[in-house]
């Protein structure tokens, strides 16, 4: 499998024109909009599909207040008008939006497609309910690699030879993040989330993977052909 998307930072909203995934994230991200309350604090994910949710928010004009999580999301939810704020002196989020790169059918996500994974699960397990919008193509039978890796810079390449052993890792081609990491791949065919997940976070070198478990996200917006369908994967407190 490709990584399932080019990086976000450098995909404009609305990039893939007017192809039928297209039109379903733009269908999920519509229905996603609609969460959003006012005088709530919301996380922004990253990606095409987030870039969809941007104006669907700025044309609801809900009085809200947001954390974008790329330079990218934050650049353009500003652009259309949202209230962005650093998310430094933000206790907690009411709600998070985001895309994924898989979504399973055990309600496991793979995520960081556009290497924003570590600040995406800082506010996901931050707001009291992360929402992921996705297209029907991200839907999978089980989550396969390659699980995107945020590795501390310093030691990073021996922080990549100790990952080499769980399968074939990959540094990208990429700049750092804005938080100053590395980001590789790790690919492999067949992996159980919860070992593999307790492993990277193991590692003293990972600073994040994109294996979200299913605790984490409260419902999945899947577009179809047909509509926009809901999946409740675990009521967050
Ligand atoms: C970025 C992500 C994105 O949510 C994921 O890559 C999906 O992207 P898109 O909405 O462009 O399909 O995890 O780090």
């Amino acid at each position: 499998m490709t990584p399932a998307n080019p990086p976000p930072d450098r995909q404009p909203p609305g990039a893939h024109g007017g192809d039928p995934v297209d039109r379903q994230k733009q269908a999920a991200a519509a229905a996603a909009a609609e969460l959003v309350e006012p005088g709530t604090t919301v996380g922004l994910g990253t990606g095409s599909t987030v870039g969809h949710l941007l104006p669907a928010l700025a044309a609801r004009a809900v009085p809200a207040v947001y954390v974008a999580t790329s330079p990218a999301t934050e650049t353009a939810a500003r652009q259309l008008g949202l209230d962005v704020r650093p998310f430094t002196d933000i206790a907690a989020l009411d709600l998070a939006i985001d895309g994924a790169d898989q979504v399973a059918d055990d309600g496991w996500l793979v995520k960081g497609g556009g290497g924003a994974h570590t600040r995406e699960k800082i506010v996901a397990v931050s707001a009291r309910q992360f929402v992921v919008m996705v297209s029907s193509d991200k839907l999978t039978d089980r989550v396969r690699g390659p699980v995107p890796l945020e590795i501390f810079t310093f030691g990073a390449e021996a922080t990549l030879a100790r990952l080499a052993e769980l399968g074939d890792v990959r540094r990208r081609p990429a700049p750092v993040t804005p938080d100053g990491g590395v980001l590789a791949d790790l690919w492999l065919d067949d992996l159980d989330p919860p070992q593999l997940a307790a492993r990277l976070d193991a590692d003293p070198g990972v600073v994040a993977h994109g294996l979200f478990p299913p605790a984490m996200t409260w419902l999945v917006l899947i577009a179809t052909e047909g509509g926009v369908r809901r999946r409740e994967v675990t009521r967050r407190p």
